[in-house]
């Protein structure tokens, strides 16, 4: 059992992988959190909690000075009461004068662990994998009841946890606030990280001292966003890539959230994540409940790469779900940097004909496939095939592409309503908007309102019955507009304050429908790129598009930013065209192909029209990735050169058995007389021979032939390292490839 209670003390250890997490009812029912970090042998804490007498803080009971809400370290602490920090739980009812007075009533021990209904989470195969405790408690003026769920994996050292609220009074409240967790730590020794951006930006890591005061990562824009990430680490100032400790904070939720980290005045933290209380109202009834969406924390003693390949593991195998879970994903190519609006049959049945000579498994039709959409101003709701561009429908084009050995992809933007389309015209009031207020357009497009049935039914209709009407083996979900004017027709006044989360359920709730009735469909998720790369839509679609920033030397920090809480199998990576579109960058074709490598590989760019050396070059890359493909998707990750700190990066790949690995490394502006690098490996057996082989003809030149392919020991390659040529150029990268001796 990975769960113990020890009744004298009130006190539950979880043991999840290497750690141990803590917490204790104490005096008054009051459920205190006493320890998150390395596995401790004991199963009790045998020192007290120390509480003292402290100025200005008040005292729930007059008989004992030293115990007082605001500094009593709380598992789930509530608004109103003598806590003056930053609450879990706010609840408006005029019968409680808005407090809430959570007291211990009961717990449960279950093996394994319940799904959410209705919500992404990460899941169990087997009811040893996980253990879950159950936490009851009450507030007896109201009836307002929480129930906190934790499980503790055991062989992950990660807790999941998830509130259910319900209503056992006998009047409405009104819940303003609910968060997935809180947890609050005995000391603030911590750097805060995080991972911010912009569009064509996204993911870039944010390291400060984590200082006295509220640190906040949100967002308001109805999805997790490009702008900020439902990821955040606290890592010991001392931590680093290889060492130290590092807790982890993930939110399986794509909407408005919110990630907090304050510091008190005791120098104590309190950690708090979930749906963003802002713009955040849920009218609960008696005898109702609602339930939060699920946070993951994390923990490794081994730096942040330790923390990033846990959660990889657990994200590729407990979360994301789904035929292409385990399977390798198909080198694609996609039209849309090759052609965007503008193409007809011939063009793409002649450019997949192309890129399936060089390799390429999967083509991509993208945007303008349907409706009248010649550029961005319409269309989208109507779902209906383009016959001027694709005059036979969508069955010729998928058979024409599947004669050239190819699979057949398509684009869709499913949340969304053009004002000029046949489905606006019909329904002007399916967008989410207020009365009376203008429609604020974003890319010229409305939000359709998923909260409502009706709307549901149409978006899953229409798109059953294109994926139905022809042989399609890969969707792209896009969506490229935030959500303003928040407010469906159909939700009373007093409910508008649930729409934005509702949408989120009415999304979940389609996309499970439409993927559950096409199982061999690869889906990936897209939001202008990568504006929605977050747990929730992982757990449906097993890749997202990381970025529409294709350039080789952008896509490093975006890449490496990501790869801190996800894992590659779940990066849409592509070469593109140079001038790059988004930055006007040039970067050999041997870069931008490495560089794509680190994920889901694929191509942007029109290869009819590309010289025969790069074709070559192009078809060379496709055998070497789907050579490597499976290290990459399945195997570990180290990075070893992280590109936001100097002017190089590199990382590599590991088997699981440690017998293979796939070395890159990234030089971006050329310097004279540099120093010459030495990659210190990781990963490897230690006491196994090597044989290292410099990928293809990148800079042999410039390597010794005695280091060009060698047969070297695991430990000098991870002590000593291997030497990096000094390359000649800007934006310049090599790639070796490691093979275990038997
Ligand atoms: C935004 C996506 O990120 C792009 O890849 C492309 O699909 C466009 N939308 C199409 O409108």
């Amino acid at each position: 059992m990975s769960i113990e209670y020890n009744e004298q003390e009130q006190m539950f250890h979880l043991r999840a992988g290497a750690s141990s997490y803590i917490l204790q009812v104490v005096k008054n029912g009051y459920l205190v959190h006493r320890y998150f970090g390395p596995a401790l042998s004991r199963s009790v804490l045998v020192q007290p909690l120390v509480m003292l007498e402290r100025a200005f803080s008040p005292n729930p009971d007059p008989a004992d000075e030293s115990l007082s809400l605001d500094t009593l370290p709380q598992e789930y602490p509530t608004y109103g009461l003598s806590d003056f920090r930053t609450p879990a739980l706010s609840v408006r009812a005029a019968h409680s004068g808005d407090t809430i007075d959570l007291r211990y009533t009961g717990h449960r021990i279950l093996q394994g662990k319940p799904a959410l209904s209705g919500l992404p989470a990460t899941y169990v195969e087997a009811d040893d994998e996980a253990t879950t405790l159950e936490i009851d408690m009450r507030d007896s003026l109201s009836g307002v009841c929480v129930c906190l769920r934790y499980t503790a994996f055991s062989q992950y050292a990660v807790i999941a946890r998830s509130v259910t609220v319900a209503n056992e009074g006998t009047k409405p409240v009104q819940l303003e606030g609910v968060m997935s967790l809180s947890l609050d730590m005995r000391d603030a020794s911590f750097d805060w990280m995080h991972l911010e951006g912009a569009w064509g930006r996204e993911r870039h890591v944010v390291r400060e001292p984590l200082t006295p005061g509220a640190h906040v990562v949100e967002s308001r824009r109805g999805a997790s966003s490009h702008q900020a990430n439902p990821f955040v680490m606290l890592a010991r100032p001392e931590a680093t890539e290889t060492s130290g400790e590092v807790y982890g904070l993930s939110l399986v939720y794509s909407g408005n959230f919110e990630m907090r980290a304050s510091v008190d005045q005791y120098r104590t933290t309190r950690l708090l994540a979930g749906i963003h209380p802002e713009g955040f109202s849920w009218r609960l009834e008696p005898g109702q409940t609602f339930t939060t969406p699920e946070a993951l924390l994390s923990f490794s003693d081994q730096g942040l790469g330790g923390l990033s390949r846990l959660l990889h593991r657990l994200i590729r195998t407990r979360l994301v779900r789904g035929e292409y879970r385990d399977r390798e994903r198909p080198v694609l190519i996609n039209n849309w940097e090759a052609t965007y609006f503008r193409f007809e049959r011939e063009t793409l049945v002649e450019l997949a004909g192309s890129a399936a000579e060089l390799g390429v498994e999967l083509f991509v039709l993208d945007d303008g496939w349907f409706g009248r959409r010649d550029n961005d101003r319409s269309s989208l709701g109507d779902w209906v095939v383009d016959e001027r561009k694709l005059p036979q429908g969508l069955g010729d084009i998928a058979q024409a592409i599947n004669r050239k050995g190819m699979q057949f992809g398509l684009w869709f933007e499913p949340e969304m309503i053009s004002p000029d389309s046949e489905l606006y015209r019909m329904h002007p009031d399916w967008c989410l908007h207020i009365p009376g207020r203008q429609r604020s357009e974003g890319r010229h497009q409305l939000v359709l309102d998923l909260t409502r049935a009706d709307v549901r039914e149409y978006v899953v209709e229409t798109l059953c019955t294109v994926l139905a009407s022809a042989p399609i083996g890969y969707v792209k979900w896009d969506m490229n507009r935030h959500m303003t004017e928040v407010g469906s027709a159909l939700l009373p006044a007093d409910r508008q304050g649930e729409t934005a989360h509702r949408y989120m359920l009415g999304l979940y709730a389609i996309m499970d429908v439409i993927t559950g009735r096409f199982p061999a469909i690869l889906f990936e998720s897209c939001s202008g790129g990568g504006g929605r790369f977050d747990l929730g839509m992982l757990y449906y679609m097993p890749q997202v598009w990381t970025s529409d920033n294709t350039d080789a030397v952008e896509r490093l920090a975006i890449q490496f930013g990501t790869s801190l809480g996800y894992p590659s199998a779940a990066m849409g990576a592509h070469v593109s065209a140079v001038p790059n579109h988004q930055v006007g960058r040039n970067t050999p074709i041997q870069t931008r192909g490495l560089v794509a490598m680190m994920g889901n590989f694929g191509y942007e760019l029109d290869v009819r029209k590309l010289p025969l050396a790069e074709r070559e070059e192009i078809a060379l890359q496709i055998r070497l990735y789907k050579e490597v493909r499976p290290l990459v998707l399945f195997g570990d990750l180290y990075r070893l050169r992280d590109p936001q700190a100097g002017n190089n990066a590199a990382w590599m790949y590991v088997k699981e058995d440690q017998t293979e690995a796939f070395v890159t490394f990234v030089r971006v502006l050329s310097r004279p007389n540099a120093p010459l690098e030495t990659l210190r490996l990781q990963g490897l057996l230690p006491d196994r021979l090597y044989d290292v082989q410099l990928h293809g003809g990148y800079h042999r030149e410039l390597f010794p032939s005695s280091i060009r392919q060698c047969t070297v020991s695991g430990d000098e390659l991870m002590a000593a390292g291997l030497v990096v040529a000094p390359m000649h150029g800007d934006y310049q990268a090599c790639a070796w490839r490691l093979r275990a001796q038997d």
